[in-house]
């Protein structure tokens, strides 16, 4: 049976690859998307949100998150990674359907409620819904299966500052709550996710097999591509977001240590994701490892088996 995932996102470029992953993998039953800032305003995430899955041709419901962060002024959104509305040098699309009535926490509680023991949380954006949705019902943490958390490093260092990794960074309080809760969360952060590239080549071939799906990956991944050049010397990209939902279905393709976490909230090293001292906090399976050229080809695979 599919495995049940609310993806809380900021499309974003690696959002676009990991939501239209989750669309078309039979193993993957896409409950709905929730929207945060982060690549973008939430705004704008929620309306790109809604664009992919009428791209996929997905029912899923999209559920508006947060503006703003729980303690800390908004930064500044990572316009120069994913483009002035996430989707590259694309203008705005306007969707046809609307936003879900509930917000992005009342839905997650809602279905966590509704599907007791069922769903996995992805967040691949700041974790800022997640606290939300923890303090409107602390009991989620007994009734979700898991929790995946696309952000954070642990040996890696940051990719926004030295030590901050930006999931983390833009919400350091509520990314902190989220490690502090006593549920499953598993990790992926850059730990591993900066072992995962793919090549302009491999998304040319995307659009090849897959002109509708594929082809808008391809076209939305050159000005992430050209951003790579400036911040990481090669021209490709990091594969953040959907590694951390291919981990979902093949946790195998990862090597993890548990680990408790806490993060750092105020100073030079804001957003860093350090080991706690607390005995009381829970341990999360922190990804070290990973299977590099499985978590690549089955995305590839996914993607071309498409439309
Ligand atoms: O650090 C990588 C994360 O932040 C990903 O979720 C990506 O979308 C980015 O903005
Ligand atoms: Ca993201």
């Amino acid at each position: 049976m599919a495995t049940k995932v609310i993806i809380d996102t900021d499309p974003g470029v690696d959002d676009a690859m990991a939501i239209l992953f989750a669309c078309i993998h039979p193993e993957i039953d896409l409950v709905g998307l929730t929207s945060i800032f982060g690549n973008v305003t939430t705004d704008i995430a929620t309306r790109n949100a809604r664009v992919l899955l009428e791209l996929a041709g997905s029912e899923a419901p999209v559920a508006a998150g947060a503006q703003k962060p729980l303690v800390q002024e908004s930064k500044e959104v990572a316009w120069e990674v994913h483009g002035h509305d996430g989707f590259g040098t694309l203008p705005p699309i306007q969707p046809t359907s609307s936003p879900h009535a509930m917000s992005a926490a009342e839905f997650i509680c809602d279905q966590v409620n509704k599907q007791p023991g069922e769903i996995v949380l992805c967040p691949v954006g700041p974790l800022t819904n997640i606290a939300l949705a923890l303090a409107l019902d602390p009991s989620i943490t007994k009734k979700v299966k898991s929790v995946t958390v696309m952000g954070g490093s642990l040996e890696e260092g940051g990719n926004v500052t030295s030590f901050a990794e930006a999931n983390i960074w833009q919400d350091p309080e509520a990314a902190d709550k989220v490690f502090a809760a006593d549920w499953n969360v598993t990790m992926v952060g850059l730990d591993v996710t900066h072992q995962v590239k793919c090549t302009p080549e491999e998304f040319a071939s995307l659009a090849e097999a897959a002109p509708k799906l594929g082809g808008f990956l391809n076209q939305i991944s050159q000005f992430y591509f050209d951003f790579h050049v400036g911040a990481n010397g090669f021209r490709g990209c990091y594969m953040h977001d959907p590694a951390a939902v291919i981990s979902i279905i093949r946790p195998d393709f990862f090597g993890t240590e548990p680990k408790a976490l806490t993060v750092v909230t105020d100073g030079e090293r804001v957003g860093e994701t350090i080991v706690s001292n607390d005995d009381n906090r829970p341990n999360v399976a922190v990804c070290l490892t990973v299977d590099e050229a499985a978590v690549r080809s089955l995305f590839l695979d996914t993607i071309k088996s498409g439309f």
